[in-house]
């Protein structure tokens, strides 16, 4: 099975950006995980377009756009353009999610939904089997650095048997507090793309630490 890992850029030292993006895509991460927060959707506000653009800049890899704003479609032509690969918004901010999936895809990039941690993963029934991906929040978005939320793991596992129900081949990733004690029990559950921030920009060795974190994805 597939395994990605993708180092959240929010946990990097924003003094020198371009270097971290670029360490992690030397040290084997797989996606750039790219938080753009409004300070509506959640109460913090992070970066938007520019950041993107220095990611695009600074890697080859794919860059992992999760869009915590309101209104997220008023940025998906700006996004694209800067270089995003995958944009992901939340259910909770999209409530016509069929045609924003849709208008994601008609630009040439991934669509992905992003849920909750409160929110019933019924939300997505209807559209799994058109999404390219989805993301599991397992702590409470806003932050890098908190508590993972253990009954994500249930939830990871429920995703990915709707995912199978639906015949869809969609990545299904996992934000918020993954990190050597938690990763495992996420693989386990069905999950193959794993964000970390804190656990890979506050180790000694960040290139390291992704092979660490990839090495206790098996059984
Ligand atoms: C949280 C963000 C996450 C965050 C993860 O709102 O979506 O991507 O940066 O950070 P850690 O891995 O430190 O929980
Ligand atoms: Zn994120």
């Amino acid at each position: 099975m597939t395994v990605r890992i993708a180092p959240s850029v929010l946990s990097a030292d924003f003094r020198k950006l371009g270097q971290e993006i670029a360490m992690c895509d030397a040290g084997g991460a797989d996606w750039i995980h790219v938080d753009v927060m409004d300070g509506r959707f959640v109460p913090s506000l992070s970066f938007g377009v520019k950041v993107i653009e220095a990611a695009r800049r600074s890697s080859t890899k794919v860059i992992d756009v999760h869009l915590m704003v309101v209104e997220p479609e008023n940025y998906f032509d700006d996004y694209v353009k800067a270089g995003a690969d995958v944009l992901t918004i939340h259910a909770e901010a999209a409530p016509h999610l069929d045609r924003q999936i849709a208008r994601i895809q008609s630009l040439g990039c991934k669509a992905g939904v992003a849920l909750n941690p409160a929110t019933p993963l019924s939300v997505i029934e209807e559209v799994a089997h058109m999404v390219d991906l989805v993301l599991i929040m397992s702590v409470n978005p806003g932050y890098g650095g908190q508590k993972f939320i253990e009954y994500s793991i249930d939830k990871i596992a429920r995703t990915r048997l709707l995912l199978d129900q639906a015949d869809s081949d969609a990545v299904l990733e996992v934000d918020g507090g993954i990190s050597r004690d938690t990763i495992h029990r996420c693989w386990e559950a069905g999950a193959d793309t794993f964000v970390a921030g804190n656990a890979i920009f506050g180790a000694a060795n960040p290139q390291a630490e992704i092979e660490v974190l990839r090495g206790l994805c098996v059984e």
